[in-house]
């Protein structure tokens, strides 16, 4: 939905050093599954913080990514023995042998939700899991910039008691950055309703989590395994 692909080229670093303040942030619930094996595929991996902490629970990681300098920056920072980073369309994914699928707020930006949840499908191995994180907003799609700033602003006493000045600081400046407000001003996002039943309709039986900001969504392929 979101209309230029190549958007987080933009601000890779910035963006890396942002998700780096979060730990955990993006790989806490898909662990907290407790899912392992041998194949698993981070699908819109960005600079590679899931991939690296899914190395701990897959025998092999692969994490995909439109984004060149996304990928540069998780090969040159998280590089593990058992992780490839690959620069990819998801679309362009030809493989049905993965026993976890996970994606964490890539889904909003295909051009085709419900063809991207199919993608993700075609994936998994049978008894694989496919779990999808993705941004929802009952309120608008589209929420407005001081949705994003006024929040920053109120929480910077409570980030620099967390991460120190230093860092509260890049992270506020981050909130205001023109390119991530770009960014963020062109997502659009499911509603927690909408949300269901566009999963519902792809993934029979899927089981949801409500983490806030995202809904959570697991599904095990019953074809056996
Ligand atoms: C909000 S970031 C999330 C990155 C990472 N999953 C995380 O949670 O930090 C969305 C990522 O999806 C990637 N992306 C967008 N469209 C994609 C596509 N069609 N195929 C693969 N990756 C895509 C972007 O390049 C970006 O790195």
């Amino acid at each position: 939905m979101t209309v230029d692909p190549a958007l987080f080229d933009r601000f890779a670093i910035d963006y890396d050093h942002f998700v780096s303040l979060q730990p955990g942030q993006n790989s806490a619930w898909v662990r907290g599954l407790g899912v392992t094996g041998e194949r698993a595929i981070d699908v819109g991996c960005g600079s590679g913080h899931a991939a690296e902490r899914l190395a701990d629970d897959f025998g092999y990681v692969l994490g995909v990514d439109l984004s060149e300098p996304m990928i540069e920056i998780a090969r040159a920072s998280r590089a593990r023995p058992n992780v490839e980073y690959r620069v990819a369309d998801a679309f362009a994914l030809e493989d049905d042998g993965f026993d976890l699928v996970y994606s964490h707020t890539m889904m909003h930006h295909l051009p085709d939700y419900r063809a991207g949840l199919e993608q993700l499908k075609s994936l998994v191995r049978p008894g694989g899991t496919v779990a999808v994180v993705d941004n929802v907003c009952d309120l608008y799609p589209t929420p407005p910039r001081r949705a994003y700033t006024v929040g920053a602003v109120l929480g910077f006493p409570r980030e620099v008691r967390r991460i120190g000045w230093r860092e509260a600081w890049f992270e506020l400046r981050f909130w205001f950055s023109k390119p991530w407000l770009e960014h963020l001003l062109s997502d659009r996002y499911l509603s927690r309703a909408q949300f269901r039943l566009v999963y519902d309709s792809v993934f029979p039986g899927a089981q949801y989590d409500d983490l806030g900001f995202a809904l959570a969504m697991r599904w095990t392929d019953e074809r056996g395994g």
